[in-house]
């Protein structure tokens, strides 16, 4: 998802290192290549602050401009608080932020309501160049002088407050105050209640919110305990007044007043002089009781630097699964590489013992934030570097599929989020499948949800599976002026949504094949060839009134078999870009245009090839499409796009394509990302294509390019071997990037692609590089699989 306008709303809807190692890095400076302020401006919404891998704590300052989605950005915006749980990179409105503290030294005259309670009279200024980010930790320096340090374990946030010894605040003795604020990000609070303890200060509390991009509602708890400072005395505040009683209070919607006017509210301590204090902050989807004993076990003793010291070993961890020798590639693009896949490492969320929907011994992630997404690259990056946590990701898919009835296409925050095209998760765990990921995997049961997907149509398919399926299976395409009484969703996109349903009915066929299920295998694979149904043959495409010369597009197909028209750059850059959301009103492509859905057939690029009028053709047609300012690569379905020219026996294309992109649209710059991130899908693009091994998501397919380094080694985290990509006549003035000649672990290796049993059981690929394009994978059996060369029942 990408968005530049609130066009559809769901609830109202460096650090850069000056030295540069010749020699592979060492475990100690791979962090300092990490800067988790990339995108954090410019519409990226990532999510700056500290986290562990895949933590469900992700704390850091929440500030108040147009770009808070993931809390944190590098607008000039203030700060209204400190959270502690976020995503990151998400479009339409922010998401978590619940229970945002808040910290004061002292309040004027020493005065409680002199002191700011509500996010509005709170909002305070940064102070520039205080900000300083890296794995695990975020910090900040407010116009208070309040500099506020944060750090987490996997469900708690731990923060370091340093108070001036003389508070800016008029007439005010050191005495500071801290509250905790029942709001979350969006302001969609639906109703909450807070405590506090008089004696040791700890505030508790829960709420009911929305969550930010799907349906319904769902509860959080936390569990804030101070360390550093006697308390002073306790109390409530609402609106902009406090009191020291009563201890607790409940807030409901009044009816009058609803969202997004959230009525402040919540609960404060006040402390004895003291320069530092150390809040902690507990959350859990369960109980109170449950977010304090999180953060009684992970944080007992408030030790800040421990604290800080895990979470650094638990990235460098999760890191060093990679090197690279840099062979003379510049810092600023080492950062772009390593912070890329950092970001991919954000989400899901392992919510694993927190989700009151269901109790199951399956483990439990949320923040698939969307599968539309994060299916094109981010888990096949999880697959490479982290297998056991993919494998993690997939049974916790199946199990929504066993709770819920039907996998996701986007969730979080316990939720069903919004559908954006087919029922993508399908491609994920066939990817998985087919890579050989088992580990407790149950796959008859996970063969069974993409049938469901597949056959049964959903009442509300906005959720979740597919909807016009009847049409689907007996017309062969989604008509645009589809009768489809049988479930609700919105009745836009038919062309976008008949390519990925396609596509997700290849996955099925391929996860039918490997399971021995040859009826059902024939079954899907003839609709995966749907998409032709779409097709129009004659169809032409201008732009100012001149003809771009290139014949036949996907087009608005009707019921009664007749064409419609869409013009084929209609909500591309150049048309309409901003009109092709989840709104209501007509466009049959989704967040692109036809003439990148016409490029959208994954499975059988052979085929689509000799369609659009053969390789050189297809190759005039793709640069067109790259050149023309018709693709945008802030959104995910680009990606692919980068690629396909290995299909047409043109690798060498794929990696000029590779450069054209990598710097000048992702850079270590805080707008170093063209759109959002969306859980860290830009970032997985940037780290696979730098590796020189982007996948064909759904597939054993990663398209050979040379790294942008001259060496990248990977090990595998369940093998433990390593599979090292070396370019030989490396140049990092990137004007030998074409392969001359490859071998894999010493014999001639010609095929454009490889497989992922390269990563798993290690090896060498060795790429020797040139200055102009040669014919190494050019040749007919050199070309990555596509269904209609690749033999019956593809063996
Ligand atoms: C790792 O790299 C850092 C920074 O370049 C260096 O200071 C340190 O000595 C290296 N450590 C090892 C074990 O090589
Ligand atoms: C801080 O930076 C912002 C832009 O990020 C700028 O608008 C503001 O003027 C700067 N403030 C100061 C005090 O320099
Ligand atoms: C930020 O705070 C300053 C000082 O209180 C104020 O002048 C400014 O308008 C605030 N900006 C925003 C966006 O809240
Ligand atoms: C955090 O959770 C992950 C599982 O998601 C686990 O592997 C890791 O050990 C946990 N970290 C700590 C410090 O407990
Ligand atoms: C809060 O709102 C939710 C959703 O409407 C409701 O289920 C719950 O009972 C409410 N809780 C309280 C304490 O009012
Ligand atoms: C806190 O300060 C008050 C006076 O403001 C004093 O009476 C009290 O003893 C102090 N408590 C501690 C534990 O220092
Ligand atoms: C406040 O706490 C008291 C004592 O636990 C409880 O009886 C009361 O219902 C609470 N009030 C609110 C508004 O939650
Ligand atoms: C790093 O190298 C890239 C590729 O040559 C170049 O575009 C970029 O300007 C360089 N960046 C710096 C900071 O030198
Ligand atoms: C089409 O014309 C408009 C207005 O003259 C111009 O801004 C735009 O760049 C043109 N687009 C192309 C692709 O030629
Ligand atoms: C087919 O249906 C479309 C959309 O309802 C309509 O515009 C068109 O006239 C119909 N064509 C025929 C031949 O009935
Ligand atoms: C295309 O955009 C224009 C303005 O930019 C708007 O008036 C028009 O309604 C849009 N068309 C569609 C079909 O969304
Ligand atoms: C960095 O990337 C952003 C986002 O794609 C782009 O707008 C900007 O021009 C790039 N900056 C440089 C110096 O290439």
């Amino acid at each position: 998802m990408t968005r530049f306008a609130a066009a559809f709303s769901a609830s109202s809807i460096l650090l850069s290192l000056s030295i540069q190692p010749s020699h592979a890095q060492n475990a100690t400076n791979i962090l300092s290549f990490v800067d988790p302020l990339i995108g954090t401006i410019n519409g990226g919404h990532v999510f700056a602050g500290a986290s562990l891998p895949f933590s469900m704590a992700k704390a850091v300052a929440d500030t108040n401009g147009g770009e808070l989605q993931g809390g944190f950005a590098s607008d000039g915006s203030n700060i209204t608080g400190f959270s502690h749980m976020h995503d990151s990179g998400t479009g339409g409105s922010p998401s978590l932020g619940n229970f945002p503290i808040f910290a004061q030294a002292g309040c004027p005259d020493d005065e409680l309501n002199n002191c700011l309670f509500t996010k509005t009279d709170r909002a305070t200024p940064r102070i520039n160049g205080t900000v300083e980010a890296s794995p695990g930790y975020f910090a900040i320096e407010l116009a208070s002088r309040v500099r506020a340090e944060m750090t987490v374990a996997n469900h708690t946030a731990l923060y370091r407050f340093t108070f001036p010894e003389t508070p800016v605040e008029a007439n005010a003795p050191l005495s500071p105050l801290i509250l905790a604020d029942l709001s979350d990000l969006p302001e969609s609070r639906i109703n909450g209640s807070i405590a506090v303890d008089e004696h040791t200060g700890r505030i508790t509390g829960s709420g009911t919110f929305s969550p930010s991009f799907g349906i319904g509602s769902y509860t959080l708890h936390f569990c804030a305990d101070f360390s550093g400072a006697a308390v002073r005395d306790t109390g409530v505040f609402m609106n902009n007044r406090a009191g020291s009683q009563p201890k607790n209070l409940s807030v409901t919607s009044d009816g009058i007043n609803n969202s997004p006017e959230i009525l402040p509210a919540g609960a404060w301590t006040r402390f004895n002089a003291s320069t530092e204090i150390l809040a902690r902050v507990g959350v859990s989807f369960i109980s109170v009781d449950q977010a304090c004993s999180n953060a009684e076990r992970e944080i007992p003793s408030f030790d800040f630097p421990a604290t800080h010291s895990a979470a650094r070993d638990a990235w460098t961890s999760a890191l060093d699964v990679v090197s690279i020798k840099p062979g003379g590639a510049n810092s600023s693009l080492q950062t772009v590489f390593w912070s890329g896949l950092y970001r991919a490492m954000l989400s899901p969320q392992d919510y694993t013992g927190e989700n009151p929907l269901w109790s199951s011994d399956e483990p439990y992630y949320d923040s698939y934030y969307c599968i539309w997404d994060s299916f094109r690259s981010i888990h096949s990056l999880i697959t490479l570097v982290d297998p056991a946590s993919q494998a993690r990701m997939i049974r916790s898919l199946i199990e929504i599929y066993r709770q819920e009835g039907w996998l996701p296409d986007c969730r979080m925050s316990l939720c069903k989020g919004f559908t954006q095209g087919g029922s993508n998760a399908d491609v994920v765990l066939t990817e998985s499948y087919l890579k050989g990921i088992n580990d407790g995997i149950d796959w008859e049961t996970g063969f069974e949800a993409l049938l469901k997907d597949a056959e049964v149509e959903p009442p509300n398919w906005a959720v979740e599976g597919r909807g016009g399926l009847k049409s689907w299976k007996e017309l062969g395409f989604i008509p645009t002026d589809d009768f489809d009484p049988y479930g609700v969703g919105p009745f836009t996109r038919s062309i976008s949504r008949t390519v990925e349903y396609a596509y997700d009915d290849f996955c099925v066929a391929e996860m039918a094949r490997g399971l021995g299920r040859t009826a059902e295998y024939e079954k899907y694979v003839e609709r995966s060839e749907y998409w032709r149904n779409m097709y129009q043959a004659d169809s032409t495409s201008a732009i100012n009134g001149t003809d771009t010369g290139f014949v036949g597009f996907l087009q608005p197909k009707f019921l009664n078999g007749t064409w419609g028209y869409q013009d084929p750059i209609f909500c591309s850059p150049l048309l309409n870009f901003t009109s092709c959301y989840l709104n209501p009103d007509g466009h049959e492509t989704y967040e692109g245009s036809s003439w990148l859905y016409t490029f959208y057939v994954p499975h059988d690029m052979a085929n689509l090839i000799t369609t659009l009028g053969g390789p050189a053709t297809f190759t005039r047609r793709l640069d067109y499409f790259h050149e023309s300012g018709l693709l945008y690569i802030g959104d995910e379905q680009g990606f692919l796009d980068v690629f396909l020219y290995h299909y047409a026996g043109r690798p060498a294309k794929s990696a000029e394509r590779a450069h054209f992109y990598i710097p000048s649209q992702f850079n270590d710059t805080v707008n170093g990302i063209p759109g959002n991130d969306d859980s860290g899908a830009m970032g997985s693009f940037a780290a696979l294509t730098m590796m020189g091994i982007f996948p064909n998501a759904g597939q054993d397919v990663y398209f050979i390019t040379p790294p942008f380094f001259e060496e990248v080694s990977l090990r595998n985290k369940d093998t433990g071997k390593t599979a090292v990509i070396r370019n030989v006549g490396f140049d990092a003035s990137y004007e030998s990037i074409y392969v001359q000649s490859a071998t894999l672990d010493g014999k001639a290796y010609t095929k454009n692609w490889i497989g992922h049993s390269f990563f798993r059981d290690g090896g060498v690929l060795e790429l020797t590089l040139g200055r102009n394009e040669s014919s190494w994978g050019t040749r007919e059996e050199d070309l990555p699989p596509s269904l209609s060369t690749r033999g019956r029942m593809g063996y």
